[in-house]
């Protein structure tokens, strides 16, 4: 049995870290394991320009504890208003590593986000010939269409044409939660990944119901079927190049959330490593951790994988982590799955 593993420093391709007070109340937990971080761009305003995104930069650079190399790799967040020369140079500054694709009205400070997908296409093309991935939130926006298909829609009405359309563009479907979103990628060929939460392998969608309302367990895409969790576990701990880790880590105040209109949004930064660890060791995996959290997404972006290390460790008693953590006068709520984690990052 493995007791201790120690693998290049992981990164996480999908995060929040939002502004201000919550900035600083949050970065922490994620430079004290990650290497770096693709950092999402739904800010109010949102970060459109290659300038909003140095300013962005700065200031989370700003925040990070003394002495972290923690390392955020920014995006822009797409409009209809976007161009194709704005993300030629946003894509020339060398700090912003992947373009924002947000159907409008999907999710959290998506209303700038696209209505038409085919306004789009000449940034697409721009995107395309640079090399600049497209990172994918992969839900219709229809009430018509049933919240829990809204992912599985995507994939037939926007996703399949695009790949199609533009087969050089790399394109990652984030925060899988379907098994068709598995199946796609798995099908669509080196130019597509998918990035899975830890929450997605570990909760489904039992938990928002569980003995009452559970608006920590809420986020977007909400949690589906367990097969589509057992689908989602096969994928992340099969190795695959194409699967690596999006946290999806997406902090909001609790007031926000423990409300008649909760936020979506899943604070799962700080227990993300040890979530993973257990999930990969049931799985009987636990060799594959390394490609899921710190080779896979280097490879899809092409960046170095990271040159420092991050050990974990089997603990006989579980795990024990805070229930939220404070910013400012707020506090904000970690993902517990519920169940016993004896895996730790050790010091
Ligand atoms: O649950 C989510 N929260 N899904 C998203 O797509 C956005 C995110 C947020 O910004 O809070
Ligand atoms: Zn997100």
């Amino acid at each position: 049995m493995t007791d201790r593993i120690t693998i290049p420093r992981p990164d996480d391709w999908h995060l929040h870290l939002r502004d201000g007070a919550v900035l600083e109340a949050v970065l922490a937990d994620t430079a004290r394991h990650f290497g770096r971080a693709i950092v999402m761009p739904n800010l109010v305003p949102p970060v459109t320009s290659g300038a909003a995104a140095d300013a962005y930069r700065a200031r989370i650079l700003a925040a990070l504890p003394a002495g972290s190399d923690f390392t955020p790799l920014m995006t822009l967040y797409l409009t209809e208003a976007t161009s194709a020369d704005d993300v030629r140079s946003a894509a020339n500054t060398g700090i912003v590593h992947a373009v924002k694709l947000y159907p409008a009205g999907a999710t959290t400070n998506s209303e700038a986000g696209v209505r038409d997908i085919e306004t789009v296409y000449p940034v697409l093309e721009a995107m395309s010939e640079i090399g600049l991935p497209l990172l994918v939130h992969g839900e219709v926006v229809d009430s018509g269409v049933d919240i829990f298909d809204r992912e599985a829609v995507f994939l037939d009405r926007v996703l399949a044409p695009l790949r199609a359309r533009f087969a050089d563009l790399k394109i990652v479907l984030e925060h899988v939660t379907t098994k068709d979103g598995v199946d796609f990628v798995q099908c669509a060929g080196p130019n597509t990944a998918g990035t899975i939460t830890p929450h997605h392998l570990m909760i489904n969608r039992n938990a928002l119901f569980n003995k009452g309302l559970r608006p920590h367990f809420y986020c977007l895409p909400v949690a589906k079927r367990e097969h589509h969790r057992l689908a989602l576990v096969e994928a992340a701990t099969g190795g695959g190049e194409q699967f690596f880790l999006g946290t999806d880590s997406a902090p909001h105040p609790d007031k926000d959330k423990e409300t008649a209109c909760g936020c979506a949004g899943i604070y799962v930064a700080p227990v993300t490593m040890t979530c993973l660890a257990q999930v990969f060791d049931d799985a009987g995996k636990i060799s594959n951790l390394e490609k899921f959290v710190s080779l896979n997404g280097p490879g899809f972006y092409g960046l170095p994988v990271n040159d420092a290390t991050l050990t974990l460790e089997r603990c006989v008693d579980p795990a024990i982590f805070p229930v939220s953590i404070s910013a400012g006068a707020d506090t904000i709520t970690l993902f517990d799955p519920g169940v016993p984690l004896h895996w730790m990052v050790a010091d």
